[in-house]
């Protein structure tokens, strides 16, 4: 009978066949933030509700509409992370890692939960890896860990992958942008579509990514966040961008890129993949210079990226791959089999993988079991003490004498 259950919308179980693929990922992730110094840190599933609303915005998307949010037996509110910045900011103030020289390099890696419409990309527990690098300004900071997140997808395989980069200045400087750009939308509001029309003041950045041919024709001439940063907003952004060049990571200046997190300043980008469809972005991040200070913490710039391993998976295209095995244990009789299982593990132990059957079948069965699993050798036990030795690939078999199975077997 099938059974009734069925994981919750938007979620997905991990098979051993897809397991392997995402392993891959975060194996090669932490090699590539290893070598730069990044060191792993992990925090609880969930937190307290608040510190979501303050660190990633009252007003934004995943506050307003994302959060799975509950009451604990205490009646205490908690949430599930819908994201990983603001408690490993949390976790910096709460563990004194202000006294530590500066800059903290960390990254991470976990599930995440957000109730979003589910669709391909798009699911309600995602995972992602991340870095952060909490305490510099330093441009080069924002050129390491773009430069992290360009070398991972690099070496990952990724295809097709391009960098957008933008800057949104300091909160100040945005207040002022966002009052010219609603002067400019004003000044223009016969031609917009209606949706944008009403939110002139709630959400003004959003006129950039209207479908209709009105608003996208006000827009080409609408102020760009970009262009309106001044002093040293403006140098530092000239002073990522160069540091970009030097380092031959290409990308593209957009200077409508927004994101849906109220944390960022200044510096922004985003990796997307055109391959993905409606969610085409593979990961992205930003500064965050006053978010610790938010959190109560003294005045703390950092900068940081998540990207999506389910994005990451699924740009890549990966087949469901199943790993070989060095060598299969065969046992004739079942006279054999102790010796068979006795003999894999010595196999397992000089660092070989091999299996034997488990299940009872008969030697022709447990031949093609051994096909089935990818084993690429067979050492087949007899009852008179010989062995044979089966190549799997050319199907030749021949004798051999099965005390000396591991050097025949090259361990
Ligand atoms: P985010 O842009 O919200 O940033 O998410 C980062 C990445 O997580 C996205 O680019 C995407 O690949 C993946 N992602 C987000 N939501 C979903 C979903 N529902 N299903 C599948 N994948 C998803 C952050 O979370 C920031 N904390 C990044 C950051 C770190 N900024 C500074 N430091």
């Amino acid at each position: 009978m099938a059974s009734k259950f069925q994981a919750p919308r938007g979620t997905f179980d991990v098979l051993p066949e897809q397991a392997r693929g995402r392993a891959r990922v975060q194996r090669v992730a932490a090699e590539v933030f290893a070598r730069a110094g990044y060191e792993p840190i992990a925090t609880p599933a969930f937190e307290d509700t608040e510190l979501f609303v303050r660190g990633v915005g009252r007003s934004t998307d995943i506050v307003v509409k994302e959060m799975f949010t509950f009451e604990d037996k205490g009646g205490r509110s908690l949430t599930l992370r819908p994201e990983g910045t603001a408690p490993i900011c949390r976790a910096y103030l709460e563990h004194g890692m202000q006294k530590l020289a500066q800059p903290v390099k960390l990254f991470y890696a976990g599930p995440f939960f957000r109730h979003e419409r589910p669709q391909a990309g798009r699911y309600r527990q995602f995972h992602q890896i991340g870095v952060e690098a909490i305490g510099t300004d330093s441009p080069l900071a924002d050129a390491e860990v773009i430069g992290l997140l360009s070398d991972l997808l690099a070496e990952l395989g990724v295809p097709g992958v391009e960098l957008r980069l933008g800057s949104l200045g300091s909160p100040e400087s945005r207040r002022g942008y966002l009052e010219e750009l609603k002067a400019h939308l004003r000044d223009n509001e016969g031609d917009l579509s209606q949706d944008v029309r009403e939110r002139i003041e709630i959400n003004p950045l959003r006129a950039f990514d209207a479908d209709d041919v009105g608003t996208q024709e006000v827009m080409r001439t609408a102020p760009t966040i970009v262009e309106s940063l001044d002093g040293e907003d403006a140098e530092h952004f000239a002073e990522v961008r160069a540091l970009l060049d030097a380092a031959g990571i290409a990308y593209e200046i957009d200077p409508t890129l927004v994101r849906g997190l109220d944390y960022y300043t200044r510096t922004i980008f985003s990796f997307v993949c055109e391959g993905l469809g409606a969610q085409s972005e593979v990961g992205g991040g930003g500064r965050y210079d006053g978010l610790i200070e938010q959190l109560g913490g003294p005045p703390t710039p950092a900068i940081g990226w998540a990207a999506g391993i389910e994005r990451i998976l699924l740009a890549l295209g990966e087949e469901d791959a199943r790993e070989g095995r060095d060598a299969f244990v065969a046992a004739a009789t079942d006279e054999q089999r102790h010796r068979a299982l006795a003999l894999a593990a010595e196999l397992r132990n000089a660092g070989l993988s091999a299996e034997v059957d488990l299940a009872g079948r008969g030697l022709k069965g447990q031949l093609k079991h051994a096909d089935r699993i990818g084993a690429r050798r067979v050492l087949i036990l007899d009852d008179d003490g010989t062995a044979q030795l089966r190549d799997m690939d050319s199907g030749e078999q021949r004798p051999v004498d099965p005390g000396r199975a591991l050097e025949e077997l090259g361990a």
